[in-house]
């Protein structure tokens, strides 16, 4: 136990994985979970393998330990299991970034245009989405989309700007892309990246592309200020990849929510991971503790249910991307 802590955290740990069997409960966890609920977890993963985990499990109920929209998803993929969230409160900055009264004025301005929208966002825009992404996959959903619908086909991306830049300078062509952003990675500013490879002369870089140091990023790789083989936009599971395949003593700094390090150093205790911004903590994924998952399994409380017809709509985005990627 440490003075922080005022549980113990292999007890609870014993107590959550019992009272997951006798619930008949899958917990799954977001990369940027604290560690001890990423080590009591059953699956911890991005949030396309999350999504992709709720569809599949066999079981009656889903903890989810991550944040709303990604408990909305898990319901809207399986509307008859339980979801439970241990904290109402897990919001997201970025899917506050855009409401369905904003998104339905944005598609009057373009009547025909095909709407592309990040997973994170609320079950109620998904509803009004044509296709979702995640961070793994936003590139190809809309290189496919633009092979299906025309090289010229408008599209509306949101709400993340950075994510948008990424994948227009990806696709070589403008989209309307709303300017939202995540206040966490929005925060990893391209003055943390200098200084950070001051320090770490020859470091290779793992950037998410919700950062707001991507662009630059990729400006000075693309200048040959970089070697841009040293550079990788990933998703957090893309980078969990990337630690799989690392070599002993290789060195890389980390722009993205720094709870991304514990599994990055699980997976390749050898190599070395710097935090870009040892600030970028997201305290909605931190919100989920032991005792708040204990709780929720042990009465069955803070179930996240979608609505079934804006669960109905919902899907069809969802799952439409699941199909592609
Ligand atoms: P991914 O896990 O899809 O990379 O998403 C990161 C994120 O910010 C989730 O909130
Ligand atoms: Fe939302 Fe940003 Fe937190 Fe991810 S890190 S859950 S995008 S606020």
């Amino acid at each position: 136990m440490t003075l922080l802590q005022l549980y113990d955290v292999g007890e609870l740990n014993d107590e959550v994985r019992a009272l997951a069997s006798r619930r008949d409960a899958v917990i799954l966890a977001h990369n940027y979970q604290l560690p001890e609920i990423q080590d009591v977890a059953d699956y911890v993963g991005d949030s396309l393998g999350l999504s992709r985990r709720a569809a599949a499990s066999d079981a009656s109920v889903i903890a989810f330990c991550g944040v709303h929209f990604m408990a909305e998803t898990a319901s809207v993929l399986s509307p008859d299991k339980t979801v439970l969230i241990p904290d109402r409160g897990a919001g997201c900055s970025l899917a506050d970034a855009i409401t369905p009264d904003q998104l339905a004025a944005w598609q009057a301005q373009h009547p025909g245009a095909i709407t592309v929208m990040y997973v994170n966002t609320t079950a109620e825009i998904k509803a009004m989405t044509d296709y979702c992404v995640t961070s793994a996959n936003a590139v190809s959903v809309v290189e496919h989309i633009l092979r299906e619908h025309g090289q010229d086909a408008e599209i509306l991306f949101g709400p993340d700007m950075f994510l948008g830049a990424y994948v227009e300078r990806r696709i070589g062509r403008a989209l309307h892309v709303w300017d939202g952003e995540c206040h966490v990675h929005a925060g990893i500013r391209p003055r943390d990246i200098e200084q950070v490879r001051a320090e770490h002369p020859g470091a290779e870089f793992l950037i998410h592309p919700e950062c707001g140091c991507s662009t630059s990023v990729m400006e000075y790789a693309g200048a040959g200020d970089l070697e841009s083989e040293g550079v990788h936009m990933l998703s957090t599971g893309g980078m969990l990849k990337y630690a799989r395949d690392a070599q002993p003593g290789q060195k890389a700094i980390v722009a993205t929510e720094i709870g991304m390090l514990h599994p990055l150093r699980e997976a390749a205790p050898d190599a070395q991971f710097i935090a870009a911004n040892e600030r970028a903590s997201c305290a909605y994924m931190k919100m989920t503790t032991l005792p708040k998952l204990r709780d929720a399994l042990r009465d069955l409380v803070h179930e996240v249910k979608v609505p079934s017809d804006v669960a109905e709509r919902a899907r069809v985005p969802i799952e439409r991307m699941i199909a592609i990627s």
